[in-house]
């Protein structure tokens, strides 16, 4: 573990930074936080690298890698023909959680891709991330730092809860930020399409560059996403997670039934209603009031849900706009869409 301050100046010749970069250069895994969460990088130009990303996480290998750069003229080492509305996201969202999917160059291996002729890219908002790249001097492709199907990782702690043993070196630099992933935005489509919600949202978009498509399988249960991570199981605490859309004396009366036949059980809601509920374990993330909040501290509660013994853990759903939408697209995956609703 390396331990870095990220106020220090200069980062990108701190010794701690260089070390890791010099992993990353010897085609090694390393850990690293962004200002979304926690990413497992690797040098995105190497098929070797890329592989171990893979193997490390238990990830599905048609599942395609996030490429991060640090300047924008690295952007042109991994993709091509840029359209000037990615250009216009650029200048207002990087760096920042705003992933752009566009044509890829030869040059990265086709095992980030896997396969697509996209690549996707992103510049992070965070002083460590960049200065990592700078210091190794390479595009690094890297997923969330977590087991496959696991809650992301917003400590260097979740990370090495996962990944101990399996990586070369995780640099720790404090918790994460926004809390959930980047949005990612298909800019190679006529209209861009946002594939997956994050931590920019739909609205914030709209207003730089006009009106946006959602990828279908986002409200569509049946369609096939065209972001192919979307459609695993994902986020998930180890017992069931189900969202509960209603009244917190609906969700209590649940919990008491639950309850009532000898089972254990969790409540995930926030500062406003943790003291409303008569439960095994209440976990509240963040405040109703203000989201960002909220996103901020969602996986690390449902990651705190697994060092207890619930059965089954009850969860308060979210309005569906602005991050909302980000929190409840990763709530309902990490419930694997069990949800109850108040009559
Ligand atoms: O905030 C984030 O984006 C974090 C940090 C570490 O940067 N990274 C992250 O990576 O969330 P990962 O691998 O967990 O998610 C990448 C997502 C997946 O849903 C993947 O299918 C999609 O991006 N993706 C990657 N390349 C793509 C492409 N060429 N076309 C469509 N979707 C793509
Ligand atoms: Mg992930």
């Amino acid at each position: 573990i390396f331990f870095v301050d990220k106020n220090v100046d200069d980062l990108s010749t701190y010794p701690q930074i260089i070390e890791a970069a010099s992993y990353v250069k010897r085609d090694e895994l390393v850990a690293f936080p962004t200002e979304t969460v926690y990413g497992l990088g690797a040098n995105a130009m190497s098929t070797a690298a890329v592989e171990n990303i893979f193997v490390a996480k238990g990830r599905p290998s048609d599942n395609p890698l996030i490429v991060h750069i640090a300047t924008k003229e690295q952007l042109h080492d991994v993709a091509c023909d840029i359209p000037s509305v990615a250009y216009t996201l650029m200048d207002h969202f990087w760096p920042g959680p705003l992933t752009l999917v566009l044509p890829k160059k030869d040059a990265v291996s086709p095992r980030v891709t896997a396969g697509l002729n996209t690549v996707a890219v992103r510049m992070p908002n965070h002083p460590i991330a960049l200065a990592l790249i700078q210091a190794s001097g390479l595009p690094i492709a890297a997923p969330s730092a977590n087991r496959s199907g696991r809650p992301s990782p917003t400590t260097a702690k979740h990370v090495l809860d996962d990944l101990d043993g399996r990586i070369a070196a995780v640099v720790d630099g404090g918790a994460t930020g926004v809390g959930v992933e980047s949005t990612v935005i298909d800019c190679t489509s006529a209209i861009p399409t946002i594939l997956r919600p994050g931590g920019v949202t739909k609205e914030e978009i709209e207003r730089v560059i006009g009106a946006v498509d959602i990828d279908r399988a986002l409200v569509e249960k049946e369609a096939v996403p065209k972001s192919p991570g979307m459609k695993y199981t994902h986020y998930a605490p180890k017992a069931p997670l189900i969202v509960v859309y209603g009244s917190p004396s609906f969700l209590q009366q649940v919990v008491n039934e639950k309850r009532a036949s000898g089972f254990t059980v969790g409540v995930l809601t926030t500062e406003e209603q943790r003291d409303t509920y008569e439960a095994d374990v209440v976990i509240a993330c963040g405040r109703r009031s203000d989201l960002r909040t909220v996103a901020k501290q969602l996986y690390d509660a449902l990651r705190a849900f697994d060092e207890t013994h619930v059965h089954f853990i009850y969860s308060e759903a979210f309005p569906n706009e602005g991050i909302g939408v980000a929190i409840m697209n990763r709530l309902l995956k990490a419930a694997g869409y069990q949800q109850m609703m108040e009559k």
